[in-house]
């Protein structure tokens, strides 16, 4: 979490009321990344303004003529400082006294920043509800399978590969991995986009370079390789990754040192690394486009997380009430009824091509809604709901692109499997072993491909 004596990336919205409010108040403001909006219209919906404001001042005279808004910006639960004497006329019903705060008309620069950054530290530790970036919520079979195999693995230093659709929690997953190791856990988590290095830079960003190793190395940097020591490395979009700077990754990991630029001594390494993609890497492998070395040293073991369709309703249901809660608040939302039935189905029956992430946009739109209103208001619900629907770009053609794609991946997992059995003469725990997954696991992929053998063990349930 941000600090709250920091006041950056703030928005105040300065109603007039006194013709130099707005003035002095970017004036007191000059020295912090605070963006000081002038609203002439204090009856402005905030369902029309771009941002959401973190905090409203108002000129105590200009009450009157905003009272509706007010409303809104209650359901919001947005501070508001009223600037002027003990405001006059104020219903306190209107406006919840731990929202609203007095400042004198002559306020000093001092007396502005201290009300904000308390204010601020009020706004952040009611928002502190929001899910924190390692919130994982699982709670189909899919998911949960998924989750054993990330225990199993978590307290072995191996290479883990993470595969997925786009948006499915590949990083959440990478995250999860990181912290449950005890040896790396208290380590440093460096995420880099494989996707978006740019040409010649990968050596200095990956190995770092000494002190006045070239023109402008002024200072020694240390590359990602050594800021990952001790922690993890997780190489993101690593199907992107070009065949050159692939080799250059191979010979660090094979070497397990690295040697930064304009030096001649090599530092040793220890870090965990997991990598994630989305493409299909053994596809890559076949058409020349990744090598296959690397392929083998990044893929120790594989995981694929399960798209939200796969998951199911359970899933869908639980991310999506997850997420509304932590726009809507806990308090907020237990005075409204449950989740409607119709509104839990309509999600339930919705195709997320993004996976959490789109899901997560459609929620964040409907707790909004639902924190603005406070009731689940079926008509304007039901229209975010279509909205989102009719905005997915997926005609017939994206969506057999989809279906080819996951066929090709499960292809390349029963070819996998298969191998696993037939190399341990079928044993289910030594072919679950070999491929570092629980035999339960392994039975539901068997199922799943439809991989039989003669034995009877195989075909009865566990
Ligand atoms: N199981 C989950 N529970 C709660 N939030 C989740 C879950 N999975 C993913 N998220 C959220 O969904 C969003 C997408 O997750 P993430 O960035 O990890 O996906 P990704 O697979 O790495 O996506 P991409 O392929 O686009 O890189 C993030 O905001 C993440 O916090
Ligand atoms: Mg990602």
């Amino acid at each position: 979490m941000r600090t709250p004596t920091k006041i950056e990336e703030l928005d105040l919205y300065v109603w007039e009321g006194k013709a130099d409010i707005v003035e002095r108040v970017a004036r007191c403001m000059a020295s912090f990344d605070v963006d000081v909006i002038r609203a002439d219209d204090i009856a402005i919906s905030p369902e029309r303004t771009a941002t959401r404001p973190s905090l409203a001042i108002i000129s105590v005279s200009a009450i009157d003529s905003g009272a509706l808004a007010l409303r809104d910006w209650r359901a919001l639960g947005m501070p508001v400082v009223w600037v002027g004497a003990a405001p006059r006329d104020h219903d306190p019903t209107m406006y919840p006294t731990e929202y609203s705060h007095i400042l004198p008309a002559d306020f000093t620069a001092a007396e502005l920043r201290g009300m904000i950054v308390k204010l601020v530290q009020q706004v952040r530790a009611h928002s502190a509800q929001t899910l924190s970036p390692t919130t994982l919520v699982a709670n189909s079979e899919s998911m949960q399978a998924l989750l054993r195999e990330v225990d199993t693995f978590a307290d072995c230093d191996t290479s883990v590969l993470v595969g997925g659709e786009t948006g499915v929690g590949k990083e959440r997953i990478a995250q999860l991995l990181h912290e449950k190791h005890s040896r790396y856990g208290a380590g440093p988590f460096v995420a880099v986009n494989c996707g978006a290095i740019p040409d010649g830079l990968f050596e200095s960003l990956f190995f770092g370079h000494a002190k006045g190793s070239f023109t402008g190395a002024v200072l020694a940097h240390k590359g990602y390789f050594e800021q990952a020591d001790g922690g993890t490395l997780f190489l993101d979009e690593i199907g992107d990754l070009p065949l050159y700077q692939q080799v250059k990754l191979l010979r660090v990991l094979e070497d397990n040192a690295v040697t930064r630029i304009g030096s001649t001594t090599p530092s040793k390494l220890d870090f965990r690394l997991v990598a994630a993609t989305n493409k299909n890497l053994p596809q890559l492998v076949k058409e020349g486009a990744f090598r296959a070395d690397l392929y083998y040293r990044l893929a120790v073991i594989e995981l694929r997380i399960p798209s939200l369709e796969e998951r199911g309703a359970v899933d869908k249901i639980a991310i999506f009430k997850a997420f509304i809660a932590s726009v809507v608040g806990a308090e907020r939302l237990a005075v409204l009824p449950d989740l409607p039935y119709w509104l839990a189905e309509a999600v339930a029956d919705t195709y997320f091509p993004g996976n959490v992430r789109e899901l997560r946009n459609l929620a964040e739109r409907i707790g909004v809604t639902v924190r603005q209103v406070g009731a689940w208001d079926a008509a304007r619900l039901h229209r975010l709901v279509a909205l989102a629907r009719s905005s997915q770009p997926v005609p017939a053609e994206n969506a057999t692109e989809v279906l080819v794609d996951r066929s090709k991946w499960d292809m390349a997992e029963r070819g996998r499997v298969l191998a696993a059995l037939e190399a341990n003469g079928w044993r289910r725990q030594d072919s679950a072993q070999y491929l570092g997954i629980s035999r339960k696991v392994l039975w539901e992929k068997m199922r799943k491909y439809q991989i039989f053998d003669e034995e009877p063990e195989i075909r009865e349930s566990e």
